[in-house]
């Protein structure tokens, strides 16, 4: 089980396997409405519920958030934001970390009222786990079966009220029950470019490194529309630039830098690009089933599902078929141009 009061541990396997990675995300987080840029109009709903919340300073917390899309848009973030907005304090868990029933009764009982509970890739929770969850979250409560045998009996027991926010990437793997018991459910989108521009800005000021705006726009064009990829990015370039350059970052550093690193004007890497070849290598423009584009790149279906695919869809590289996945002529277009 893992769980820490803190408002800035971060349970979240895939986005950060380094600890190097780790420390930086943590360094560059917003921690309020007014540090986070983009995704308006999650923050405009949000903040109507929480300045509602304050005002009515009756002990009614915020209703549960269930925040959804893409890796690396910002949800761990929000979750911080909100924590911190509300003036509440933070736990942070994770579905996968959750085992047994046993260790969310233990979570439970350990909030206080206020308390805003972070659960990430909330869609693995196991059943067992959830059915305490609903409960739990709809009127406050935790039914547990004390003894064993006939002697069983079971008792309920009076929960703080707190606020759950759940993260995943994918709605459609979540339970209809526990999806029903979120008042405030919200899709992050992909940024728009302006908005990845002041990202990379920012970043690139907090890691103390001075950027051209040439620079900036061009870096932004390469981050994907997201943010984590856009601090990565920012990193690497800033590294090329301490060894290459002589203090401020410009586009001929930064053009360097994105060959070095083999990324292409659309943001695509050597893997993206890797996966596209072979799906047109093997099946032309027919469509191809995400387990068979597994076993052509050796990766998992879940992983090409949630961290190769959601950009190549919104690129237009993609497209989801009933058959399968198809490359579209635009990505085939692109392939034979980087080729060469
Ligand atoms: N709206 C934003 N404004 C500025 N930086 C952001 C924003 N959203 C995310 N980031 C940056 O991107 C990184 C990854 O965001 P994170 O919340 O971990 O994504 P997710 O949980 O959706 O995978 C964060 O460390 C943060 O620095
Ligand atoms: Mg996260």
């Amino acid at each position: 089980m893992s769980i820490e009061r803190s408002t800035e541990r971060v349970v979240d396997i895939k986005s950060h396997d380094e600890p190097e990675e780790e420390k930086l995300e943590k360094s560059l987080r917003p921690t309020s409405f007014q540090e986070y840029i983009g995704q308006e109009r999650l923050k405009t709903n949000l903040k109507l519920a929480i300045d509602a919340v304050k005002k009515r300073n009756d002990g009614t917390t915020l209703d549960h958030v269930l925040l959804y899309g893409p890796p690396g848009l910002g949800k761990t973030t929000m979750a911080n934001v909100i924590a911190h907005e509300l003036g509440a304090s933070l736990r942070v868990t994770s579905g996968p970390a959750i085992e047994r029933a046993g260790d969310l009764a233990s979570i439970l009982t350990n909030l206080q009222d206020g308390d805003v509970l972070f659960i990430d890739e909330i869609h693995r929770l196991r059943r067992v786990v959830e059915e305490i969850l609903y409960s739990a979250m709809e009127d406050y409560k935790l039914d547990i079966v004390i003894g064993k045998g006939p002697a069983a009996r079971s008792v309920r027991l009076d929960l703080p009220h707190f606020t759950v926010i759940g993260a995943t990437t994918r709605t459609g793997a979540l339970a209809g029950p526990l999806r029903d018991r979120f008042g405030i459910i919200h899709r992050l989108e992909y940024y728009k470019l302006p908005e990845i521009q002041q990202i990379v800005a920012r970043t690139a000021g907090l890691l103390g490194k001075e950027i051209s705006p040439e620079a900036t726009e061009l870096l932004a064009t390469r981050c994907r529309l997201t943010p984590r990829i856009a601090n990565r990015l920012v990193k690497r370039v800033r590294d090329y630039a301490d060894v290459n350059g002589d203090g401020i970052i410009d586009t001929k550093l930064t053009q360097e830098a994105l060959n070095l690193m083999e990324i292409d004007e659309f943001g695509l890497d050597p893997a993206d690009r890797n996966m596209l070849e072979l799906m047109v290598e093997n099946y032309g423009d027919r469509p191809v089933g995400l387990t068979t584009i597994a076993a052509l790149t050796g990766d998992e279906a879940t992983t090409i599902e949630e961290y190769y695919e959601p950009y190549l869809l919104q690129l237009g590289f993609l497209e989801r078929t009933p058959k399968g996945r198809v490359v579209t002529a635009k990505a085939r277009e692109h392939l034979a141009k980087t080729r060469k």
